[in-house]
């Protein structure tokens, strides 16, 4: 009796086991994630717990508009988390987005104290460090679509002038969502999509900051391909050749021919690497 006893829980075990196993296993990958070396926990420590603590209540604090945001513990093992969703993702996938990447981004950055993760549809921080407002410090992440546009200079100046129109209504959302959607006509008859966004807690100028700094720094880096995206935790942008939003997307007028080049000349730069996290993505760091 005993011994079956036994074999049962050793076989409801592995069950359970296998279960954790699939469930773990079955989040998508990160778009990016950046583990950060600089300073990690020890299992079972208090900080270990704060995450954990924090993390599970990283849900319930939606602001309404897919804003997340929730700090616990005191001095040390302060744990400050956040999260944001893409501001046309509908609550559904907004609520799935986070969840996978409570259980995914632990799993990848078992010791770090602070990481983030970046899918399509949201990002998820978390930090010893308090995550609020744009410093100008942290580095952005770019990628690229290595498909090359057919007239670089004319869609380049569309893609600019579209990103930075962007760049204006989305800091201007106000203090609940700070995010914008258009779409401009690019070369040989493209339309250029693009979306722009920021945190909600950033004033107006932190957020128009931080995206001018992301297009400029963008712009310099990238040699004219067809789709791409810069990552901060505080503020991003995308811009592909096809929709790939949901919503609305207003209408930004294509600039006027070229008295001027708003671009600097191309900067010699050694090819990027191919991002083994988005297989169709080049890494222009
Ligand atoms: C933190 O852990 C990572 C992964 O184990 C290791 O590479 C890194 O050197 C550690 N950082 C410190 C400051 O110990
Ligand atoms: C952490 O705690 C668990 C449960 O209390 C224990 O089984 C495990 O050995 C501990 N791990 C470390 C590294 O202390
Ligand atoms: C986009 O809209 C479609 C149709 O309404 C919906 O099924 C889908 O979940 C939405 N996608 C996101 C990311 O919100
Ligand atoms: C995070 O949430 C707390 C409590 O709701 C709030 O006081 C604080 O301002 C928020 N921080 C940010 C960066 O939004
Ligand atoms: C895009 O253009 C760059 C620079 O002109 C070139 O090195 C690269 O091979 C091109 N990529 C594709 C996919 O055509
Ligand atoms: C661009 O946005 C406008 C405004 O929503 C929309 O009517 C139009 O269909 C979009 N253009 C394309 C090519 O999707």
């Amino acid at each position: 009796m005993f011994i079956l006893a036994g074999k049962f829980f050793l076989w409801l075990f592995s069950i359970f086991m296998y279960l954790i196993n699939t469930i773990t296993l079955a989040q998508p990958d990160f778009i990016y994630y950046d583990c950060q070396n600089a300073a990690n926990y020890t299992k079972n420590s208090t900080y270990q717990r704060n995450l954990e603590t924090s993390l599970s209540a990283l849900p319930n604090t939606n602001s309404g508009f897919g804003f997340y945001n929730f700090s616990t513990g005191n001095g040390n093992d302060r744990v400050n988390s956040m999260a944001l969703c893409r501001g046309d993702v509908d609550s559904n996938s907004c609520r799935s987005c986070l969840s996978d990447s409570i259980v995914k981004l632990p799993q990848i950055c078992p010791v770090q104290r602070e990481a983030i993760g970046y899918y399509d549809n949201c990002l998820l921080q978390y930090s010893d460090n308090i995550i609020s407002g744009y410093n100008q410090q942290g580095t952005n992440e770019n990628l690229v679509n290595p498909q090359n546009a057919t007239d670089r200079d004319r869609f380049t100046r569309s893609l600019m002038s579209l990103l930075n129109e962007l760049g204006r209504e989305a800091a201007a959302g106000g203090p609940l969502r700070k995010f914008a959607t258009g779409n401009t006509s690019g070369p040989d008859f493209t339309t250029i999509y693009g979306l722009a966004q920021c945190t909600p807690d950033l004033s107006e100028q932190e957020c128009s900051d931080c995206l001018d700094d992301s297009v400029n720094q963008f712009a310099i880096l990238y040699r004219g391909e067809n789709g791409g995206r810069s990552l901060l935790p505080v503020c991003n942008f995308r811009y592909e050749i096809f929709r790939f939003f949901n919503g609305s997307t207003m209408v930004i007028p294509s600039p006027p021919p070229p008295p001027i080049s708003l671009v600097s000349p191309p900067v010699q730069k050694p090819p990027g690497n191919i991002d083994s996290y988005y297989s169709n993505i080049l890494n222009l760091d």
